[in-house]
């Protein structure tokens, strides 16, 4: 091929059937081809889209037929040819461009490509085949090969669509008079409730930089600078406990302003987010109720409703006041609480087994609650293995509270604790919704959650932030020491629910310098402690602080739901896995000594080495440095004999290893720890013994719970 123009170059994915006759240029990857003996046919992929080019002897010379040979799937190439359109009956539906086809002159193979890893193409060449499944490609092995997984349109789309939703939302605060400001990365910490990512400084061995886990404290001085109305995409770092909707390197759409109240984020959040959504398509439903904490804990039993389906809470613990049933009778003498919710229509779907068995012996147990209590309307009666110890009256005032008709599964929990009914209540509430199919496919129920507590309830007897320290409580008159009155605070905090998800969280301010003060004080932080962390911030409030407040809006979640992927890595370009690494980059991976050295880190207790590090040293060290486990001085001789325990028993092992029975395995592997030692499969693997509990068994194979995300 001649030297390529580029400038010359078209979208695949652009071309109709309105380009009929032109000579253009192509630039892509192999997607997929099919040799039909002297005629190729290839689906050229760019970003744009697919087209098929046509390799022919009648069209290109017989060096281009041959190169076009040689081509295998995600080869780089370009091509020049026309563009005509297909024969009837060939035309392929599955893509834009099914119309037409370019019939090629010139190839010019750009790069190559070894066989991969997993498939990329999505898009069947002929209309109505299958096109290739991932389903039994791990996830590592994607994100191993993310610049191939983002090959493939689904991805692709993913990523724009991310882009476009990034877009409607820039344009938008502009519109509204927000100015986006960036914060520092490497920065002081910000209390958000996770553990902080450190940094450690060359320049000030043995100081560190934390990462930041929100611009909060930034964006808070900002305000104190006047700035007003400021918004940033702000990268987010917390070290905590990983979950399918969290990732330890997030992207939130973090916005504060000045002189407003509660209001004026409501309409701003609803109009953003009406507008985020509308761009997948989604038409959110309009004004967003409002709920608070205490009406979402009662009716849900979560602080993040999912409001597509009912099955409401209902307090019913009045009912039995005077009941005779003993198990009730005993929880509410303790001050217990029962409420239950009632799975309308599902009784053919929820059998005596399932309700007893499952439900009450296994699943509520699983949440926390001692058992539940299940009763079937049929025939105008309830009935159930309990019911006959409920009194006619108390029968007819459940049914009238629940509203029962013939079909519903009322269902009940008791405990003397009302956070447990609450709690397993609500889990049971999800659990149900799922496994009936209770949950509308394509509704979107937005829920602004309100009236938070401020605080939380320590063990240690105090009190400590529900959301951060800097959020208004509804007053201020308060003792800080009186923890009962503490905890009775609500705060002007308020999270964006959609569809049970928190998108998002956010609080009116705390402005006041003395208001602020004291709530470091109820959080049991002294003068000094406060001074340290956040005296820097605390001093700001000295000048004239503005009354200000904002909200976060979790972009990867956001995104995620709009697109409704099943996990937010799927609309993150380069996510970490569940654990927490990168498979592709091998992140996060040892360094070299002379780095740690260079940065101080060496250099602890005033040697450069780190004590443990040698295997001739100490053992008790070299156990800490190994486990990176700190022990401390006083932990030192207790390790020491339990060591001395673990040696006597190692060679108690070693002395008689051979001479009693192997250990039995439920497949046959070697045994590592004794070497020499015969492998035996336990009888109790082959007949099935070992795994009988498990839920069901085919042939040799054996179900276990899946893992749901
Ligand atoms: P908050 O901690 O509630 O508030 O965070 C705001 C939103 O960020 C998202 N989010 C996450 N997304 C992915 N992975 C994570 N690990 C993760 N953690 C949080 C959630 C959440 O609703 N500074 C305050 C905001 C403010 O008060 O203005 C803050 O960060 O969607």
């Amino acid at each position: 091929m001649s030297p390529i123009d580029y400038s010359r170059r078209v979208f695949c994915g652009q071309l109709t059937s309105a380009d009929t006759g032109r000579e253009v240029l192509l630039a892509g990857w192999v997607d997929a081809f099919r040799d039909h003996g002297g005629l190729l046919f290839i689906h050229l992929r760019d970003r744009s889209g697919i087209v098929q080019v046509v390799f022919s002897p009648e069209i290109g010379s017989t060096a281009v037929c041959q190169q076009a040979a040689s081509l295998r799937a995600e080869y780089c190439i370009a091509v020049s040819g026309e563009v005509k359109p297909r024969l009837p009956g060939t035309e392929n539906d599955h893509i834009s461009t099914g119309t037409i086809e370019v019939m090629v002159k010139e190839l010019a193979v750009l790069s190559e490509s070894d066989a991969l890893p997993f498939p990329i193409s999505e898009k069947a060449m002929v209309a109505g085949a299958p096109s290739a499944s991932l389903d039994h490609v791990t996830e590592d092995l994607r994100l191993q090969h993310r610049y191939l997984d983002l090959r493939r349109p689904s991805m692709r789309d993913h990523l724009i669509a991310r882009h476009r939703i990034f877009q409607c939302a820039r344009q938008f605060l502009d519109s509204r008079g927000f100015v986006e400001i960036e914060t520092p990365m490497l920065t002081m910490s910000t209390p958000e409730g996770a553990r902080d990512y450190l940094v450690p400084s060359r320049v000030h061995p043995g100081k560190f930089y934390a990462l930041p886990q929100s611009p909060q404290l930034f964006k808070q001085l900002l305000m104190i600078g006047g700035m007003e109305r400021y918004f940033q995409l702000a990268r987010c770092f917390r070290d905590e406990d990983l979950r399918p909707n969290r990732q330890p390197e997030f992207t939130q759409i973090d916005i504060e302003a000045s002189f407003i109240d509660e209001e004026f984020i409501y309409e701003m959040i609803e109009e953003l987010a009406v507008r985020m959504f509308a761009v997948g398509g989604i038409e959110l439903p309009r004004p967003f109720p409002r709920m608070t904490y205490a009406e979402a804990m009662d009716t849900t039993g979560s602080d993040r409703p999912d409001l597509r389906f009912g099955m409401r809470f209902v307090d019913v613990t009045d009912l039995f006041s005077q009941t005779q049933y003993s198990i009730f009778r005993q929880i509410l003498q303790r001050g217990g609480r029962i409420k239950g919710i009632n799975v309308q229509g599902q009784s053919d779907r929820l059998s005596k087994n399932v309700l007893q068995n499952e439900y009450a012996k296994e699943i509520v147990p699983s949440f926390g609650a001692k058992g539940m209590t299940w009763m079937r309307a049929e025939k105008g009666q309830l009935a159930s293995n309990v019911v006959q110890f409920f009194s006619r009256g108390e029968q007819e005032a459940l049914r009238a509270r629940f509203g029962v008709a013939d079909g519903d599964v009322l269902i009940l929990i008791a405990d003397p604790s009302h956070a447990v009914v609450t709690s397993a209540l609500g889990q049971l509430r999800l659990h149900l919704a799922n496994r009936l199919g209770l949950i509308p496919a394509g509704r979107f129920c937005p829920v602004w959650v309100t009236e938070f507590p401020l605080f939380e309830a320590t063990e240690e007897g105090g009190v400590t932030s529900s959301h951060h320290p800097f959020t208004a409580p509804d007053r201020t008159d308060f003792d800080p020491r009186n923890v009962e009155e503490l905890l009775a605070l609500r705060s002007r905090a308020y999270d964006l629910v959609v569809n049970g998800e928190e998108l998002g969280g956010g609080s009116i301010r705390i402005n006041r310098r003395d208001l602020q003060r004291k709530i470091f004080d109820a959080l049991g932080l002294s003068e000094e402690e406060t001074m340290n962390r956040f005296g820097f911030f605390l001093r700001a409030f000295d000048f004239g602080a503005p009354p200000h407040g904002g909200l976060a809006l979790g972009m990867d979640r956001t995104v995620s739901m709009i697109l409704q992927t099943p996990s937010i890595r799927e609309v993150i370009a380069f996510p970490k896995n569940r654990s927490a690494g990168c498979p592709l980059t091998g992140a996060p991976s040892t360094v070299k000594r002379e780095q740690l050295a260079e940065l101080g880190l060496l250099n602890l207790g005033g040697t450069d080495k780190l004590a443990g590090a040698d295997t001739a040293e100490n053992r008790v060290d070299h156990l800490s440095w190994v486990s990176r486990i700190g022990i401390a001085a006083g932990e030192r001789a207790m390790m020491e004999e339990v060591l001395d325990q673990a040696e006597a028993l190692a060679s108690i092992a070693t002395e008689n290893a051979g001479k009693e029975e192997p250990i039995w395995g439920v497949v046959p592997v070697a045994n590592r720890t004794r070497p020499g030692t015969r492998a035996q499969r336990s009888p109790l693997a082959e007949t099935g013994q070992l795994l009988k509990s498990a839920p069901a068994v085919k042939g040799s194979y054996f179900k276990v719970a899946s893992i749901l995300e």
